[in-house]
C-alpha cells in the first residue's frame, strides 16, 4: 500500500493539543481515532441509503463524462474517507475499460488505509495522500499528483465541514481546463431537526477518547443563518462542562472549568440556490449536471472550469 505523507501523525497530535487548549476542535479530529471512525461509520450506516440512487446515476454516467480524458482517468478524492462512494465510480470506469488511478486524500490514516486497500481489492492502482485539505498548499500539492484532465471528487458533505466560502475557492483553484469536479452538499430540510443518538456519539467521540463522560457535561446543538449568503446556514455543536475537568492530552494536563465550552465540529447546510451560487458566482465553476438525492436531502453537482 502506498501513502504519501504531507501531514504527519505528530503534526496532527500537536494540533490536537493546541485545539483542546483553544477550546475549538476542527473537523479532522472527528475521524482521527478508531473510536471516532467507529462513531462515524455508525452514523453513515444510519443515513446510508439516501445517496444510493445518486451514485448509481453517477456510475452509469462516469465513462461518458470522462470520454474526453482518453483511456487514462486519474481520480482524486478530497476527504475520501473509506472511499466507498468513490469505488462505485472507479469500478464503473474500470468496467468501461479505462485505466484508472485512484488518489484518496485524507487526514485520517485509518480511513486512508481503508480507501487504498478497498481500491486495491478491486485491482485499481491507488496512491493515498495524507494531507490537510484545509490547507490551500496541501490541496494544490495533492491535485498535482496527476496532470489534467483529472476527475476530482469532494463528496459525503465534506465541504460542509469547512468554511465553504473559503474552501470552495481552494477546491476551484485546483480545477483546471479539462478537469471535472463532482461535489455535493446536504440540503437544508427547511425545519430544525433533532440530532440523533448517532450524531451525538459522533460529535462526542474525540472528548470520549480523552476520558470525558456523559456526566461531565452536555452537548448543545444550535443552528443559525450565515449572514454572508442567503440560504447558507451553520449547525454548531458545543460541549459545556458541568463540572471542573482535567483533560489528559498527549501527556499534558489541560484543565477545563465548570461552565466552559468547547466548540466541536460544525456543518454547513444550503438551499439548492445557495449551493449553485457558491459553485458558480463565488468559485467560478460551471455546473454541467445536477443529481438530486432521492429523499431531497442531498444535491450533487458535476462542475467544470467556467
Ligand atoms: C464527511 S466525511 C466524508 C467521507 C467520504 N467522502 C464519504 O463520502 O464517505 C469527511 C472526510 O474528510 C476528512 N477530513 C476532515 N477534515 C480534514 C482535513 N482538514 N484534511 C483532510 N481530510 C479531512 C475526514 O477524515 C473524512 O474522511
Amino acid at each position: 500500500m502506498n501513502i504519501e505523507v504531507l501531514l504527519t501523525e505528530s503534526e496532527i497530535a500537536e494540533e490536537f493539543v493546541e485545539s483542546v487548549e483553544a477550546r475549538d476542535l476542527p473537523e479532522k479530529f472527528f475521524y482521527w481515532t478508531t473510536q471516532s471512525v467507529k462513531a462515524w461509520q455508525a452514523l453513515e450506516a444510519r443515513s446510508g441509503d439516501s445517496l444510493r440512487g445518486t451514485w448509481e446515476t453517477l456510475s452509469a454516467r462516469a465513462a461518458d463524462l470522462t470520454k474526453p480524458f482518453g483511456n487514462r482517468v486519474p481520480v482524486i478524492s478530497f476527504g475520501a474517507g473509506e472511499g466507498l462512494k468513490d469505488r462505485t465510480i472507479l469500478r464503473a470506469l474500470a468496467k468501461a475499460g479505462r485505466e484508472v488511478r485512484y488518489f484518496p486524500v485524507d487526514a485520517s490514516q485509518q480511513l486512508l488505509e481503508t480507501a487504498c486497500a478497498g481500491a486495491e481489492d478491486d485491482d485499481c492502482e491507488a496512491l493515498g495522500i495524507k494531507a490537510d485539505i484545509s490547507s490551500p498548499m496541501h490541496m494544490v500539492l495533492a491535485a498535482d499528483v496527476s496532470e489534467a484532465p483529472r476527475l476530482f471528487l469532494m463528496v459525503g458533505n465534506t465541504l460542509g465541514g469547512f468554511d465553504p466560502m473559503d474552501q470552495i475557492r481552494h477546491v476551484a483553484d485546483c480545477v483546471k481546463k479539462g478537469d471535472i469536479l463532482i461535489i455535493d452538499t446536504n440540503l437544508h430540510p427547511g425545519v430544525s431537526v433533532t440530532p440523533t443518538e448517532e450524531q451525538r456519539r459522533f460529535v462526542f467521540a474525540p472528548l470520549a477518547g480523552l476520558g470525558v463522560t456523559a456526566e461531565d457535561g452536555t452537548i448543545e446543538f444550535a443552528e443559525r443563518q450565515d449572514d454572508r449568503l442567503d440560504g447558507m446556514s451553520l449547525l454548531t455543536r458545543r460541549f459545556m462542562a458541568s463540572r471542573d475537568l482535567r483533560l489528559h492530552v498527549a501527556g499534558q494536563e489541560i484543565p477545563v472549568a465548570r461552565g466552559e465550552r468547547i466548540l466541536l465540529n460544525f456543518r454547513y447546510l444550503f438551499t439548492a440556490e445557495a449551493f449553485r451560487w457558491l459553485l458558480t458566482e463565488h468559485a467560478g465553476l460551471r455546473v454541467v449536471a445536477e443529481i438530486p438525492g432521492s429523499d431531497g436531502k442531498f444535491l450533487t453537482a458535476v462542475c467544470i472550469k467556467a
